[in-house]
């Protein structure tokens, strides 16, 4: 991908469906026992691999129009897989699914491509068997290829974790569903609670508060049709877009601004962003929104540690107004983005530091020295394969000099098909 400097960005954007709700919304339904329409589901490509294993293990899926119809047959209707479950690039398909095969009655094997086979999976593997799942990893239980023989003699728990991740958290309850008695999962820091809410809207008995979720599996989930709001980590590349260009305005409609998710939108408040979110209302259990945004005059910040998982995918981003806010934002605890789809701490001082911006790497996080004036430099870029870092240095790029190319840039397709269309259409 090339990237010219830009004078500005302006006009509506369309922004796709949310990936995390998008593979939720697949996964639960297709453990319901009944026929659920989803509007704006994500066909990128990690949210595709989650229907291809899905088909795999027997599930009814049908791309009816822009709308998928999945016809649920419970978990019972799942059947055994003649083939490896394929998850790509997918840390959410390889996470969450796990919850649910372990309470199966047949083997099942999952595997990714090469970054999410490296990625830790003891995360999942360790309270799953504590659970009484039958689940094997690679490397002492550690990474994926992951072997399961299901069985249906799981036991629910109390888990304290000592990370605060969504997909660990929702792999236990989805476990929790099929287990006997209670499971409560206790995180330190609050994180997003989409499967809490979707199960809550299928009826399932279930509370949480963020931080702490309990789930009793005594009722059969009733299905509805979803509307999957847009996605705010996509956003959120376009709204720092238009904060960093001059004359600039943006508007996007109906994202998810769950609270869990939301904090990135009043970093960028207090940073001096000129933002209006209008328009609120809930829909399937989640709260959307309308979102404005035009150019604005930024400063530096030092990021608090409790919201890290809050803001967890929009860092690279929220970088990228570091780079060209004034004076000094401060980001720390946030290492767990060292295990991301790349090593996402180095790969942002790394490239841009290359491009001309004053950043100091720490073990868990950033020094950047804001610069409004900042001009990026001319060359190449590389992006680790990693979608989120293609895009921020596409928006990094927007600022520069002359020509910036990114490499591997298709990887951007892993949650985001449309990006290079719609910043082409809006940029002048
Ligand atoms: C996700 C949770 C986050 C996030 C990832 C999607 C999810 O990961 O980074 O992109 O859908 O649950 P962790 O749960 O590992 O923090």
């Amino acid at each position: 991908m090339e990237i010219n400097g830009a004078n500005s960005i302006n006009g509506e954007i369309k922004i796709p469906g949310d990936k995390s709700i998008s593979h939720r919304s697949a996964i639960i339904s297709s453990i319901t026992k009944d026929t659920i329409v989803i509007k704006n589901y994500l066909f990128s490509q990690d949210c595709i691999r989650t229907l291809e294993v899905l088909r795999k293990l027997g599930v009814k899926i049908e791309k009816l129009d822009e709308n998928l119809v999945i016809c649920g047959k419970g978990i019972e209707g799942f059947r055994e897989p003649n083939d490896i479950l394929y998850a790509g690039n997918s840390g959410t398909t390889i996470r969450l699914l796990p919850g649910i095969l372990s309470a199966t009655n047949f083997m099942s094997i999952l595997s990714g491509d090469s970054s999410v086979n490296n990625r830790p999976m003891a995360r999942i593997v360790e309270p799953l068997r504590k659970m009484g799942a039958q689940i094997y990893g690679r490397e002492e239980n550690s990474k994926a290829p992951i072997v399961i023989f299901g069985n249906k003699n799981l036991k629910g728990r109390i888990f304290n974790t000592d990370i605060s991740s969504a997909q660990v958290k929702s792999c236990i309850t989805l476990a929790g569903l099929f287990a006997e008695g209670e499971t409560e999962i206790l995180q330190p820091r609050t994180s997003r609670d989409h499967t809490e809410r979707m199960l809550e809207f299928f009826g399932a008995n279930i509370t949480f508060d963020g931080k702490q979720t309990k789930i009793i599996p005594d009722r059969q989930l009733k299905g509805k049709n979803l509307f999957i709001p847009g996605d705010l980590s996509s956003a959120a590349y376009f709204i720092v877009a238009s904060l960093i260009l001059k004359n600039s305005r943006i508007l996007i409609r109906d994202i998810g601004v769950n609270p869990t998710r939301c904090h990135f939108l009043e970093l960028i408040e207090k940073m001096g962003a000129r933002i209006k979110i209008t328009n609120k209302r809930i829909m399937n259990n989640e709260p959307i929104a309308d979102i404005e945004s035009e150019s604005s005059m930024l400063n530096g910040q030092i990021i608090d540690k409790e919201f890290i998982p809050n803001i967890i995918d929009e860092i690279p981003v929220l970088c990228v107004a570091a780079a060209f806010a004034e004076g000094r934002t401060e980001i720390s605890g946030a290492e767990e983005l060292r295990f991301k789809e790349s090593n996402r701490i180095s790969a942002i001082a790394s490239q841009f530091k290359k491009a001309g911006v004053d950043i100091e790497e720490k073990e868990d996080g950033f020094i950047i020295y804001g610069n409004s004036k900042l001009k990026i430099s001319e060359g190449p870029l590389e992006s680790f394969k990693d979608h989120r870092i293609a895009m921020s240095l596409a928006i990094l790029g927007l600022r520069s000099r002359g020509k910036i190319k990114i490499m591997d840039s298709d990887y951007i397709d892993t949650s985001f098909p449309s990006f290079k269309y719609e910043l082409k259409k809006s940029l002048n």
